[in-house]
């Protein structure tokens, strides 16, 4: 199964030949059933007759995913896209380099496969789950319908992790499929599978620092299935990436927005009181970040690690931008140098390249997130600000991996968890914080207006205006 034409006509869109492949059609066919009772309970609450105008992948050619009309959510063209090939692929990571990659799944490697399959898949509806409640409180039209198109495009991740699933993981594969759809975000009982997938999201300062820091975490762990030895998930990753791309530029975007707003409030007021003026302070968005980015780290596993050499190993996943970046695609030699904790003070250990890959990722993810933040800060010093935001050390607030036993200051310094716990409304967000974020979220729907702690953005979408009226009641 190399390229499919793209088949919208069916019930489920899509370009992996569905039509000839009756077994995993009807198994998809009675999950769909199944998904669109999820969407019903746990998707966006309250707009479910609105009209959004949404971008909906027709296909998936440059242009073909760039397809933009008014839908209603319930009604959006779920469907499965990888990208096709047009040779046989090779394998450019770990031990087989330059043998041909699977196009099924290799019976040694068929569990850690399916379980990352799982984890990646279960982090999608968790997310809208999380978001659930936020179109309540939208600061405008705009985005309201950013965070419906969000909403839809993690509901189609799952759609393709789930058809990994259904097609090549048997009974078993089918079963992961319906428990994806009964764990729920936050549930102590039958919670999302990662930490940061549990933690509410329930205003947009938040829905903003999740799309910014957990969207990113999820285009470097794409980037890295990217690289898999198994090419249908090489091949599904590869169209979530472009995706995901939009998912960032809302969080990324969102936050300047907001950094915006904070320093011209701070400036309008006689005391510099951003609050006074109903706007985010910036030592509250500092917090945010804070608590998004250090939970975020944890995503990408522990930093001296057997498994991510394994994996690495055996082809399961790569390095980010593996094929491009590296000539060596076995890492059998190098060392990762990394401060570990001993006694009461860090030191440097040399751990062997294959079990520091998971910190490799997160040297990627980091710059990119202080690459952001530069660019924020050049948003602080355009309005007149001095105030700059800062990425916590990595150690900071950390709750796996070898830091997570000990407490660090943002900067990164190792302290006393009396001290820790003394300076926490400090370095994370408050109940006074929450309560305070809660008061000023007040929807705004008047196409054009902006509720007073956002900037605007500087154009509208898909060529249209800002004033445009991107949901329609
Ligand atoms: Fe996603
Ligand atoms: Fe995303």
């Amino acid at each position: 199964m190399q390229t499919s034409a793209v088949d919208l006509n069916c019930r489920i869109p899509n370009n992996v030949g569905l039509a000839d492949d009756p077994k995993v059609r009807r198994a998809l066919e009675r999950w769909q059933p199944r998904y669109l009772e999820w969407w019903r309970d746990m998707g966006p609450s309250d707009f479910a007759t609105s009209d959004i105008y949404l971008r909906t992948a027709i296909s998936v050619e440059s242009g073909g995913w760039a397809n933009y009309d008014y839908v209603r959510m319930p009604d959006y063209r779920w469907g499965i896209f990888l990208t096709p090939r047009q040779r046989e692929a090779i394998i450019h990571v770990g031990d087989d380099t330059g043998r041909t990659a699977w196009s099924e799944v290799p019976g040694e490697h068929r569990n850690a496969l399916r379980r990352l399959v799982v984890t990646q898949a279960d982090t999608e509806p968790a997310s809208v789950e999380q978001q659930r409640l936020l179109g309540r409180t939208a600061p405008s039209l705009y985005d309201l319908r950013n965070l419906f198109q969000v909403n839809v495009e993690e509901g189609r991740h799952l759609w393709a992790m789930v058809y990994l699933l259904h097609k090549f993981f048997g009974k078993d594969g089918r079963e992961e499929g319906e428990m994806l759809l009964e764990r729920r975000s936050g549930d102590p009982d039958k919670p999302r599978i990662l930490g940061a997938f549990n933690q509410p999201c329930d205003n947009w300062l938040s829905f903003f620092c999740f799309t910014m820091f957990v969207d990113r975490d999820g285009k470097y762990q794409l980037a890295a299935l990217r690289e898999s030895a198994f090419d249908p998930l090489a091949r599904s990753c590869e169209f979530m990436l472009t995706e995901e791309a939009f998912h960032l530029f809302v969080g990324e975007t969102g936050m300047a927005r907001i950094i915006r707003r904070s320093a011209q409030l701070a400036r309008q007021d006689a005391n510099g009181d951003v609050r006074a003026q109903g706007g985010i302070d910036l030592a509250l968005i500092q917090r945010a970040v804070n608590y998004w980015f250090s939970y975020c780290l944890d995503l990408f596993g522990g930093e001296i690690s057997s498994n991510a050499a394994e994996a690495f190993a055996a082809g399961l996943k790569g390095r980010f931008k593996e094929s491009q970046r590296y000539r060596d695609h076995r890492a059998l030699e190098g060392v990762y140098t990394l401060p570990v904790v001993e006694g009461d003070r860090l030191v440097d250990r040399e751990i062997p390249l294959r079990n520091a890959m998971n910190e490799l990722l997160r040297d990627e993810y980091i710059r990119d997130c202080a690459r952001a933040v530069n660019k924020w800060n050049r948003v602080l010093a355009e309005e007149g600000s001095s105030v700059r935001v800062t990425l916590p050390s990595r150690r900071f607030h950390r709750h796996h991996g070898i830091y997570a036993r000990h407490c660090f200051t943002p900067d990164g310094e190792l302290i006393a968890p009396e001290r820790f716990e003394a300076s926490r409304d400090r370095w994370l967000p408050s109940q006074a914080d929450q309560d305070y974020l809660a008061a000023i979220m007040q929807p705004v729907h008047e196409p054009g207006k902006f509720a007073n702690w956002i900037a605007p953005p500087h154009r509208g979408l898909a060529g249209k205006p800002i004033e445009f009226e991107y949901v329609r009641p």
